[in-house]
């Protein structure tokens, strides 16, 4: 942990270029519909202001690359980060040069500013040097609290690290810990849950697994794709057949190192992928040449939740079944109560993260349960793949 915190860093009186995450989705109407984000965020600012810094917020939305893209404006962002932040916020219409500039020296104690777009430049992501200069300039002191953006070297989340005293905000702090006490440091038995489509999505991830976890839960479509490895017909099933090799390597992997994969022992198939198709339970081994596989069986959930009760620590992501369609939810939902469950009971730490796995936590109604809930997508990946996030290697100097 080489990185300081807001308490090591001195603010009185001084402009922070903070970099956040508020890549939030919108409705039509330019409404926020999930304010996790910018809910997230709430303390790192409030912080600064406490202080007495003036936070200047730099910030991507979409992927405009290099464009100014009207549609991918922060600006309609403002009302919602003024009601989570309870100051006003105050908005440039670029986040270099002279609005940039101006908006700075007109920013007053107790107000927050937003700067445009950084993708609107090409050299955000290039993390071109002059770039970087340009947003460093602006402020005095650089805090990231973007964990779910540290996965990428850009101007602003890497680049500016270098040239300004810099620090985690307080998310970025939460997230880090969290996530350390998880795999770097986790109370054993450790288990991990992967699931989702694929298995070439996540080979790093599960390739980095099988060397530190007790346990490893692979459910969803990729699951399919290791049946199908070990020779089992899996019908009309979602399923990587040219996989097959590197599935078998993975599973060879495992049993070197000691790590006990867990498979769907039976699963629930269906002839149609839509909510309420008629389904029925069968073994594994014996999907129909007709049907597909879209979750697993109830004697898989049996156990996985023998697994997580003998665990110490949950680290999931991704769903074990199609749980966006009723009934197919039933396998992920069960799992995700038994962690919830034991969470409460003080008995299982648990941290979740990545894409559709919080979706499927809310889903299941157990979100506020889980220890930790990263905001991360990408970034949460490649931490569970063991790589390095340049935004977080930048803060350490
Ligand atoms: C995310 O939404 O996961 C982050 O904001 C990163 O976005 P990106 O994948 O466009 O870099």
């Amino acid at each position: 942990m080489g990185w300081k915190t807001l308490d090591d860093m001195d603010l009185d009186g001084k402009t922070v270029l903070v970099r956040v995450d508020i890549n939030v989705p919108l409705d039509d109407a330019g409404n926020v519909t999930d304010a996790t984000r910018i809910e997230r965020i709430v303390p790192t600012v409030s912080d600064i202001l406490a202080k007495g810094g003036k936070p200047v917020l730099l910030a991507h939305f979409g992927r405009p690359k290099g464009q100014v893209v009207p549609e991918m404006s922060l600006r309609p962002l403002v009302p919602a980060l003024q009601s989570a932040f309870g100051v006003p916020v105050k908005f440039a219409e670029n986040c270099i040069g002279g609005p940039a500039k101006i908006a700075v020296s007109e920013l007053q104690p107790g107000e927050v500013l937003l700067l445009e777009n950084t993708r609107f430049h090409a050299q955000e992501t290039e993390n071109a040097p002059q770039f970087a200069a340009a947003l460093g300039a602006l402020g005095e002191v650089y805090v990231n609290d973007a964990f779910s953006a540290a996965h990428r070297a850009h101007a602003s989340t890497e680049g500016v690290a270098h040239l300004l005293p810099s620090c985690a905000g307080r998310l970025m702090e939460a997230e880090l810990k969290a996530l350390e006490a998880a795999l770097s440091d986790p109370l054993r038995p450790l288990t991990a849950v992967v699931g989702g489509a694929k298995v070439s999505t996540k080979l790093d991830l599960l390739g980095n697994l099988v060397e530190k976890v007790n346990f490893l839960v692979i459910g969803g479509g990729m699951a399919n794709t290791f049946l199908a490895a070990q020779g089992i017909d899996v019908g009309k099933s979602l399923c990587e057949h040219e996989m097959a090799d590197t599935a078998r390597e993975i599973l060879a992997k495992a049993e070197a190192a000691g790590c006990e994969i867990v498979l769907p022992t039976d699963v629930v198939v269906a002839r149609e992928f839509k909510a309420g198709a008629e389904n029925e339970v069968v073994a594994a081994d014996a999907c129909p040449a007709d049907a597909m596989i879209l979750d697993a069986g109830p004697a898989t959930v049996e156990a996985v939740s023998d697994v997580f009760a003998k665990s110490r620590t949950l680290i999931w992501n991704g769903p074990l079944g199609a749980f966006e369609i009723v009934p197919f939810d039933a396998a992920t939902v069960a799992a995700a109560q038994k962690a919830a469950e034991m969470t409460r009971a003080g008995t299982l730490v648990s941290v979740a993260g990545g894409g559709d796995t919080v979706a499927a936590l809310n889903h299941a109604g157990v979100a506020d349960d889980f220890t930790y809930i990263s905001t991360a997508g990408g970034a949460f990946l490649e931490w569970m793949e063991g790589k390095t996030l340049p935004g977080v290697a930048a803060l350490e100097g």
